[in-house]
């Protein structure tokens, strides 16, 4: 493949390269078509996004037609002259047809095979649509709910990052991406844009080079350990260095350190706004520093197409910057098979989408999303009991796709209220709390609009809204048993209504069948085990907030206890820790054993089942680097297995940890590793410990 490239790269002319490196964007029955076609004839055509606007997740897409795409394909692969496949690709963020829950909430699965199953599944689904390579996933680390982006990425733990990372990778691109229904993978957005200050969509990041490695490169590093195909730089700066002209992360340590040799794509128009922050006044300037920063694709704005030419003539790139660039998409090209396979067979997707497998998985993934936050015995509620169901969200179905879902359809969805019918009969499900008189619980949906979550939305603060707050008290004068379900996107601040409710479960945006999973968990059907993958806070003036900030005089012995100042206005806890989800059952550790050898700690504990039901746990190990070199945080995920354990069962689990899962990065950017006394915690949560050792530990 290698020697194929580089005869190809010395057949190519000029202005071939730079057409590799040129994405434009195509819509259904596009007007340009006949422009984009001879783009591509010429060889100046290398990828199309099937994408209106650079806010595609807002947007009902138009169905493209295979056939339109494969023409423009037979324009560059059999009348260009070196017949360079394009490459097409689409956001297919959590579903294509059949919707998944939004990835934070499929970080709340804490589930590797999940993750990675419904990433094989909306593949395969987009596949059909003519679709070679995905922007995702998103791997942002974010610890600010009122970023509207945050329902995309996988919550505020590198850890939990690396495994969404991983298993969305091995799940959009197989072992081989060239084989039928799989894609090109995309990470992004590198780097640092989950940290965009007070939740500002695309504001700067002020992320210090410490904190970007330890916290937002982790879950790069994995994908691109997984073989990820491609990677987008992100829209913010860092520290004033605009992510699309950073040749630190982009080359040094993307490239250098990590070892990734797929190509980076900009973000929309991403080169051309580094005239917005100033780092440039004139196109051919940004079209120069992306490029010699490492940025090899340049995703809509035509700025590498107009001005590559004359940068390279005038000095400002070099040929040998722009010959990498294109070896590197090439690359990507030949790996993905389009060389040999560059067509999409136009079939009847009818039976292929949508599929009683696919909706079972999504009711599967949707269900072990969901977070039981409160229970004082209601839940399970008997099939057959006399419910009603309101609230603003207890009929939605298109928010419960969530923002960026693709080709998804609202008809397609089941909402709440039908999923309760469907699981408790029509007969036993009234449609309002004021029939609450004739029946004995109240089901209450809250939550939000998807329009308010995804790209460029920020809330200025996260409370609940106040009729949302009135639908709970309403349901509470009626005296009945009263059951919050939050069918939202983002971590929201419901401190006021906890005392109300007689249990919360937290459903999320969560897809196709998220009002049938919601359901089947509120009358058994399913045991609830999801764990936050973010924490939820009291109020908006504790953002951000995140279980493993660095240590400081006001930690006490836990989780937040920091800032006592703040108890003027508040509790300074969270309202709900990372890690925490509550069980129908209940799950006691013990036997806890330790063993030392000389690369490895181990933990090893029983789990008992001690209660009514069949269950998954989520059991998870922390550390503390006692004393280091640099500022570590209170606690940090180091490990965690989720375990079916049958009532009356016990398992017995083990957790290691070696000195890689000891390490951390140093502020120049060295991974190091200190040895010293490591205090080692076994939990249910980041809250909720069972069991603490402090060792010495000094690891080959
Ligand atoms: C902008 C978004 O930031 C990015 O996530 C997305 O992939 C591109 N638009 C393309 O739609």
């Amino acid at each position: 493949m290698e020697h194929k490239i580089e005869e190809l790269i010395a057949k190519m002319s000029l202005e071939e390269k730079i057409g590799q490196l040129n994405q434009e964007s195509i819509i259904a029955d596009n007007e340009r078509i006949e422009e984009l076609k001879d783009l591509a004839r010429q060889g100046k055509l290398g990828s199309c996004i099937l994408a209106a606007n650079g806010l595609a997740g807002d947007c009902e897409q138009e169905q493209f037609l295979i056939g339109e795409l494969n023409e423009l394909q037979r324009c560059a692969v059999e009348e260009s002259p070196l017949g360079i496949p394009l490459i097409y690709g689409r956001d297919i963020i959590h579903g294509c047809r059949t919707i998944f829950p939004i990835p934070l909430a499929q970080a709340a699965t804490w589930d590797y095979d999940l993750i990675r199953d419904a990433a094989s599944i909306m593949s395969r689904e987009a596949s059909y649509d003519g679709v070679h390579w995905t922007f995702a996933p998103m791997l942002d680390i974010c610890t600010d709910p009122r970023w509207g982006r945050i329902i995309e990425c996988p919550g505020e733990d590198p850890l939990l990052g690396k495994m969404v990372a991983k298993a969305s990778v091995d799940g959009i691109q197989g072992e081989d991406m060239s084989q039928p229904g799989k894609l090109a993978a995309c990470a992004k957005h590198y780097i640092g844009y989950g940290a965009s200050q007070a939740g500002r969509d695309k504001d700067p990041t002020e992320w210090s080079d410490y904190t970007m490695h330890n916290r937002a490169l982790p879950a790069f590093e994995e994908a691109v350990d997984a073989g990820i195909a491609t990677v987008m730089s992100a829209f913010n700066d860092i520290s004033g260095q605009p992510a699309t002209a950073n040749k630190y992360y982009l080359t040094d340590v993307l490239r250098g350190k990590l070892g990734f040799d797929g190509y980076v794509v900009s973000d929309w128009a991403a080169i051309e706004r580094l005239n917005c922050q100033g780092v440039s006044d004139n196109d051919l300037l940004s079209a120069a520093l992306a490029i010699n920063a490492g940025v090899d694709m340049d995703m809509f704005d035509g700025i590498y197409k107009n001005n590559l030419e004359q940068a390279l003539i005038q000095g400002a790139v070099n040929m040998e910057t722009i010959d990498e660039a294109v070896r590197r998409i090439l690359r990507i090209k030949f790996r993905l098979g389009l060389f040999d396979r560059p067509y999409t067979e136009d079939v009847n997707t009818t039976g292929r989408v949508l599929t009683k497998e696919y909706l079972q998985k999504a009711k599967e993934m949707s269900a072990h999303s969901m977070v039981l936050l409160k229970n004082n015995g209601v839940l399970p509620l008997k099939k057959g009991e006399k419910v009603a169901v309101s609230g603003p969200y207890a009929e939605e179905k298109e928010s419960l796709m969530g923002s960026w879902h693709a080709s998804g359809e609202a008809k397609d969805v089941v909402s709440f209220f039908e999923g309760v019918q469907q699981v408790n009969g029509i007969e036993n499900t009234l449609s309002d709390c004021n029939l609450a008189e004739q029946s004995d619980v109240c089901l209450v949906a809250l939550g939000e609009d998807w329009m308010i979550t995804g790209e460029g939305k920020t809330m200025p603060n996260i409370e609940l809204p106040e009729e949302q707050v009135a639908a709970i008290q309403q349901a509470k004068k009626l005296g009945k048993k009263v059951v919050a379900v939050f069918l939202a996107g983002r971590p929201l601040a419901f401190g006021d209504i906890v005392e109300e409710c007689d249990a919360i479960l937290w459903a999320w945006h969560g897809g196709t069948m998220c009002g049938l999973a919601a359901a089947e968990i509120l009358f058994g059907d399913f045991n609830p085990c999801g764990k936050l993958p973010v924490t939820f806070p009291r109020y908006t003036g504790q953002i951000p907030i995140h279980y493993n900030h660095n240590r400081n005089e006001y930690v006490l012995s836990g989780y937040y206890e920091h800032h006592p100042y703040v108890s003027t206005v508040g509790d300074s806890t969270p309202l709900y820790a990372f890690g925490e989800g509550l069980s129908y059952t209940e799950f006691v550790y013990d036997n806890f054993r330790c063993n030392k050898t000389d690369t490895a700690f181990e933990i090893t504990f029983d789990i008992h089942n001690k209660g009514k039901f069949d269950g998954f746990e989520i059991a998870q190990c922390y550390i503390q680097d006692v004393v280091a070199s640099m500022a570590r945080p209170i606690k940090e995920l180091k490990a965690f297995q989720k375990i079916y354990i049958k009532q009356g069962e016990t398992k017995t689990v083990t957790m290691r940890l070696t000195r890689e899962d000891l390490s951390f990065y140093d502020g120049r950017g060295n991974k190091v590793f200190e040895p010293g006394d490591f205090k080692l915690e076994i939990g249910t949560s980041s809250r909720h410990s069972c069991f603490t050792i402090t060792e010495y530990l000094d690891f080959r």
